[in-house]
C-alpha cells in the first residue's frame, strides 16, 4: 500500500475519503472522535501544499439530500480542529462542489456534502457506482483513503474511486491496520476479547474467527441474553434473538472443545421498560441473577458481581480487544457496566484496543482519558470484519 509520501500532492487537488460519521443530537456533535482522528492526515496534506477535498458519509440517508444528515456541523468542527477555515460544498458532484474544487488554493480545505445524498455512492450496481465515481474523480488529481470506519463498504468513494486516480492510504488507515494485524498475527497472551452490543447476529462471524485465536471471550450487552438462553436460562423480557440460539450453542460447544473460556454475566441490572434515552428519566431498576431473570423484567446492563468478575478476567490479560457496550450506557442508570469495563481496560497494563463505534463513543462520553487505552479504533463494523478475516473493499482498492 502506498502512503501519502509516495504521492505528488503539492499544488494538486487531493480527494480525502474520511469517515466523519459522528453521532449527532440535532445539529450538536456528541462525540467528535472521528473528526479528530481525521485531522493528522488532512494537516499533513495542507502542510505539503495540497488542495484538499474531504468527503464522507453521515448516517444512512436514502440516496437523496436530507437535512437531518447534512455534514454542515462537521465542517464547522473540522475547521475548529484544523485551526483554519473549511469551506463547505452544498452538494457532492454538482455546481457547488465543482466551484469549490476549482477555486482551491494550495493548503485550502473544502468538505463536500454527505456522499450518501447521491444514490451512486451505495448502489449495488457497478455501473451506477462507477458513474458516480467518475464524477468524483473529475474533482481531483489524487486520492487518499483514510476513512477506516467505512473500508468494509463497497461504495463508490471507498472502492471505485481509488481505481480512477493515483492513490495512497492515509495515516489513520495505516495505524488502524497495524493494530489489527497485531491482534490477528501474534497477540501477546493471554488474549481476552470482550464483546457487547445489541445483536448477536452481528457478531457471530467474528466469534467464529476469535474461537481460533483468543484465550478468553467475555460477553455483555444485549447479545448476552441469547447466550444465557442458549445455556438454558430464563431471560424474562430481555432482548433475545431466538433464531440464533442453535448457532450460539454450537459456538459454546466449540469453545469448550478448544479450551477457550467463555464468560457470561452472573447478574444483570434490569427494569420493566426500556429507558427513555431522550429525557433520561430515572428508571426503577433491580439487580437480579443472570440465570433467572423474572418474566416482566429485561436486563439492561451487567450487574456489580459481573463487573467484578470481568475486571478479574482481564487482570492477567496481555492483549484485550473490546467491541460493544455492556448495557444501555446512554442512560445513566445502565452505564455502570460499560464504565466498569472501560475502567478495567484503562487500569490494565495489557495492550488494549477499543473497537470503534459505540464502545469508542462510550469511552469518551463517560469521560475516560483516551491515552490510557492502547488504541481506540474509529471503525466498529470495519474492525470486526477485519478480525473476521474478510477482504475489506476499501483496503483492497488501496493495494498498489
Ligand atoms: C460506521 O459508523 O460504522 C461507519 O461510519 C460505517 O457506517 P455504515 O454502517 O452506515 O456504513
Amino acid at each position: 500500500m502506498k502512503t501519502i509520501d509516495d504521492l505528488q500532492v503539492s499544488g494538486r487537488r487531493v480527494f480525502v475519503r474520511a469517515d466523519l460519521n459522528v453521532p449527532l443530537d440535532g445539529a450538536t456533535i456528541t462525540d467528535d472522535g472521528r473528526i479528530r482522528a481525521a485531522v493528522p492526515t488532512i494537516t499533513k496534506l495542507t502542510e505539503a501544499g495540497a488542495r484538499v477535498i474531504v468527503a464522507s458519509h453521515l448516517g444512512r440517508p436514502k440516496g437523496a439530500p436530507d437535512p437531518a444528515f447534512t455534514l454542515a456541523p462537521v465542517a464547522a468542527r473540522l475547521g475548529e480542529l484544523l485551526g483554519r477555515g473549511v469551506a463547505f460544498a452544498t452538494d457532492t458532484v454538482g455546481d457547488s462542489a465543482r466551484a469549490f474544487a476549482d477555486a482551491l488554493d494550495d493548503g485550502d480545505v473544502v468538505l463536500l456534502e454527505n456522499l450518501r445524498f447521491n444514490p451512486g455512492e451505495t448502489s449495488k450496481d457497478d455501473a451506477e457506482r462507477g458513474a458516480f465515481a467518475d464524477q468524483l474523480a473529475a474533482l481531483a488529481d489524487a486520492y487518499v483513503g483514510d476513512g477506516f470506519g467505512a473500508v468494509h463498504r463497497k461504495h463508490a468513494s471507498v472502492y471505485d474511486l481509488p481505481a480512477r486516480l493515483p492513490h495512497a492510504a492515509g495515516g489513520l488507515i495505516a495505524t488502524e491496520v497495524g493494530v489489527l494485524k497485531r491482534l490477528t498475527e501474534e497477540p501477546d497472551r493471554p488474549y481476552a476479547v470482550v464483546l457487547g452490543g445489541a445483536k448477536v447476529s452481528d457478531k457471530l462471524g467474528v466469534i467464529g474467527h476469535l474461537l481460533e485465536r483468543a484465550d478468553r471471550i467475555l460477553i455483555g450487552g444485549g447479545m448476552a441474553y441469547t447466550f444465557l438462553k442458549a445455556q438454558g436460562h430464563e431471560v424474562g423480557d430481555s432482548l433475545l434473538q431466538a433464531d440464533q440460539v442453535p448457532a450460539v450453542q454450537e459456538y459454546l460447544r466449540r469453545a469448550a472443545e478448544r479450551g477457550v473460556e467463555f464468560v457470561l454475566p452472573v447478574d444483570v441490572v434490569a427494569a420493566k421498560d426500556f429507558p427513555d434515552l431522550k429525557t433520561k428519566a430515572p428508571a426503577e431498576t433491580e439487580t437480579v441473577a443472570a440465570d433467572a431473570i423474572p418474566a416482566g423484567l429485561q436486563g439492561l446492563d451487567i450487574g456489580p458481581a459481573t463487573q467484578e468478575l470481568y475486571a478479574a478476567k482481564l487482570a492477567d490479560a496481555a492483549t484485550v480487544f473490546w467491541n460493544g457496550p455492556m448495557g444501555v450506557f446512554e442512560h445513566p442508570d445502565f452505564a455502570d457496566g460499560t464504565r466498569a469495563l472501560a475502567r478495567a481496560l484503562a487500569d490494565s497494563s495489557a495492550f488494549t484496543v477499543v473497537g470503534g463505534g459505540d464502545s469508542a463513543a462510550a469511552v469518551r462520553i463517560l469521560g475516560f482519558d483516551e491515552s490510557t487505552f492502547g488504541h481506540i479504533s474509529t471503525g466498529g463494523g470495519a474492525s470486526l470484519e477485519y478480525l473476521e478475516g474478510k477482504t475489506l473493499p476499501g483496503l483492497e482498492a488501496l493495494e498498489d
